[in-house]
């Protein structure tokens, strides 16, 4: 894309007529308090159709100032979009061939011989009567009805070098063009009518572009020819909601939203404790008789709370596991020390096995004991 810059000629003074004064105050009334600048797209738009088609310097700072923004916001944002033209085109047609991929194979190329020879030899370049200009853009969001061209706010698809010479005799001619498919068929249905889906009844179809007279950018502002997508083809100009209103609406919405789910995670959190505390009373037959406090608190408490409690500690005798996860005998049981050899019961330790008939809670066992047996049997 070549280096966008204002134009060397540029008109001493710009202001929005009253009409379109006022519909910009309605549009700065779209946005919440502070945030005016979100206007400046629109506002630069409407500043454009206003001057032929062009956006100038004194154009930029007007808006800023408008909006309360430093002029060079404004200026990024006009040399950014290749939407707002830096120069004077031509006064009734500026045409925007999209020259992308899905164009180009489908003869944007051919598109671009006729503009030369029917306009002039180079983008930018107004032809000899100064009443058109044309320029290659990038995809203009039509590819499924390539080639196509936009002239202002509409868009003429499926065209062939013949198509488009005839569309730019008509306006030259002041006669009318109707925007929308030249081929014939409706938006991007197929060529020749429906194909499938054909036994059910289409009541979504809308109304038909219409045709009107394309006579500079200033006219195309005020009659927009696309009625299927644009309400009978009237320009909107409302407040849809007041800014303030829906920005509170949806900031109720977010906080509710916030309460919601913190009471969710609170109930999961106190199901967690509940579960811990009757599982730690279970565990604790073997806790501490002086303070009460059940051995199974800890392992309870929680997945960290478990995984502690489930290590093997050192020289308790808890139950290991072997490098496969087979149980291992503790070391206590297997007779390391001398005196643990021999039956577990003379070196003064406790089986570990329920089966053998010595119940826990009929020996009485203390912390200490308990813990030799670890979590796993508790
Ligand atoms: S490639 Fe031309 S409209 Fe998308």
């Amino acid at each position: 894309m070549a280096v966008r810059r204002l134009a060397a000629e540029q008109p001493d003074h710009f202001a929005f007529t009253a009409d379109n004064l006022a519909w910009a105050k309605k549009v700065i009334d779209r946005y919440p308090a502070g945030r005016q600048a979100s206007a400046v797209i629109p506002l630069l738009w409407r500043a454009q159709e206003q001057n032929d088609g062009w956006v100038c310097e004194p154009a930029i700072r007007y808006i800023a100032d408008m909006l309360g923004m430093p002029h060079i916001r404004v200026l990024e944002v006009a040399t950014f979009y290749t939407m707002f033209q830096l120069q004077p085109v031509g006064k009734k047609a500026h045409i925007q061939v999209c020259g992308t991929t899905p164009c180009q194979l489908r003869g944007a190329e051919d598109l671009i011989r006729v503009c030369k020879s029917k306009i002039a030899a180079h983008a930018h370049d107004l032809s000899a009567d100064g009443d058109f200009s044309w320029e290659e853009v990038e995809c203009l969001g039509a590819c499924v009805n390539a080639p196509m061209v936009q002239i202002f706010k509409d868009t003429y698809e499926d065209l062939t070098p013949e198509s488009l010479e005839k569309l730019i005799e008509d306006i030259a001619a002041g006669r009318e063009v109707t925007p929308g498919p030249q081929n014939g068929r409706r938006f991007s249905m197929p060529e020749g009518g429906a194909t499938s889906l054909t036994e059910i009844e289409d009541d979504t179809a809308g109304a038909l572009p219409m045709a009107h007279l394309v006579d500079g950018a200033e006219k195309a502002s005020h009659a927009f020819a696309g009625a299927s997508i644009n309400g009978g083809g009237q320009d909107y100009d409302g407040v849809p909601v007041p800014a303030e209103a829906a920005v509170a609406r949806v900031k109720d919405e977010v906080v509710a939203r916030k309460a919601a789910e913190a009471a969710k995670a609170s109930d999961r959190a106190g199901g967690h404790a509940d579960r811990a505390r009757r599982a730690g009373q279970t565990r604790g037959e073997g806790g501490d008789p002086r303070t009460g406090e059940a051995r199974g608190r800890t392992a309870g408490a929680g997945k960290a709370g478990r995984a502690a409690a489930a290590r093997p500690r050192e020289g308790t005798g808890t139950a290991e596991r072997t490098a496969c996860g087979q149980r291992r005998r503790p070391e206590t049981d297997q007779g390391h020390r001398p005196e643990d050899r021999g039956h577990p019961a003379r070196a003064g330790r406790l089986p570990l096995r329920p089966d053998r008939g010595m119940d826990r809670g009929e020996q009485g066992l203390g912390r200490d004991q308990a813990e030799v047996q670890g979590p796993d049997r508790a």
